[in-house]
């Protein structure tokens, strides 16, 4: 259709993407087999590829979907298993018309199991190299830390030395915070993001998709984020959405990450008409989309049928994903 085109032609910058939940379960699987590595056998749900994708529509809550989030990554083993999992992700974002692609990954998921923090940087750095070189997708990549694990056992997988050494030599741009929300604020983080600040790294954290408005408060003052990941929640505080209007923070917001957790019923209460109104800045990304049913563009053809924005609210959205980019002003200017 003419506004799927329109979309797609869209100078779309994701900020919000999990590399690892770009896992599709046609690639688990064959990862599976090639590592040799047993799949739960008490889960019919990983009976099969078709099983588990029927499995991925009944998600009930954020911690349901995280449960098989990180079963899904025990089979990636390998440098190249890396590389793969993210040159998939980078073939989608470029039919979907992504520029320019912030990219998350886990590191604590991964070294917990044993395989070292370069195994996993490698790969994710040679399908950066790639997404360039053959696509002309810029990217940035960005450590989570696991908000469900102690703050101490963050702290000392930041200070890593080759954790460290990404970030002096720029290979890492900046650190976030996701996994389970409820029972974890923010606030738990604060050393390590002050830490991340004084070592002038860039800082977001998901705040407010399950947890309350006064996470995305408590994120914004305890840790310093310059983004916030989700903060549909935000709606819930009016004084605090006009601040973070006027501050000019960008939202990355996930809407069919939202529905498929049930963070919100439908689409359509997805606040995005609230957030033009009130002059909050967002982008709008896939979160996981192996797991939740679709890709960057799905989400902007869910949100334009749900709201019918204008060209000029699209193109208002984009130039604020461009702007609320991580990359160099040069890159911007060519993007705008
Ligand atoms: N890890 C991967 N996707 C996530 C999400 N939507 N929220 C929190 N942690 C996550
Ligand atoms: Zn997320």
């Amino acid at each position: 259709s003419p506004l799927h085109d329109f979309l797609q032609r869209l100078p779309k910058c994701e900020h919000h993407l999990h590399l690892e939940g770009a896992l599709s379960p046609t690639l688990l699987f064959d990862l599976a087999k090639r590592n040799r590595i047993t799949l739960p056998t008490d889960d019919e749900a990983f009976g099969s590829p078709d099983k588990l994708h029927t499995r991925y529509g009944r998600f009930t809550s954020l911690n349901d979907f995280l449960h098989y989030y990180y079963i899904g990554m025990s089979v990636l083993i390998h440098s190249h298993d890396f590389e793969s999992l993210a040159w998939d992700y980078f073939q989608h974002a470029a039919v979907d018309g992504v520029h320019h692609a912030e990219v998350f990954f886990d590191p604590q998921a991964h070294i917990a199991r044993g395989i070292p923090y370069t195994t996993v940087l490698d790969g994710f750095q040679a399908a950066c190299q790639r997404a360039e070189r053959e696509l002309g997708i810029t990217t940035e990549l960005i450590t989570c830390f696991l908000r469900h694990l102690p703050a101490a056992d963050c702290l000392a997988t930041f200070e890593l030395e080759h954790v460290q050494d990404s970030y002096q030599s720029g290979v890492i741009t900046g650190i976030g915070l996701d996994s389970s929300e409820l029972g974890f604020p923010p606030q738990l983080f604060e050393e390590m993001y002050g830490k991340a600040s004084e070592q002038g790294l860039r800082r977001t954290a998901h705040a407010g998709e399950e947890g309350p408005a006064s996470f995305i408060s408590s994120a914004l003052d305890t840790l310093g984020i310059e983004r916030i990941d989700h903060g549909i929640r935000l709606v819930e505080d009016a004084e605090l959405m006009a601040k973070v209007a006027a501050q000019g923070t960008l939202l990355t917001v996930c809407p069919l990450s939202n529905v498929v957790l049930r963070c919100v019923p439908e689409i359509k209460d997805v606040p995005i008409r609230k957030f033009l109104d009130a002059g909050i800045k967002f982008s709008i990304n896939s979160d996981d989309p192996a797991y939740f049913g679709g890709y960057i563009l799905d989400n902007y053809c869910r949100v334009h049928e749900a709201f019918e924005l204008h060209v000029n609210e699209w193109e208002g959205i984009c130039r604020a994903g461009i702007e609320g980019s991580w990359c160099g002003q040069e890159r911007k200017t060519q993007m705008l």
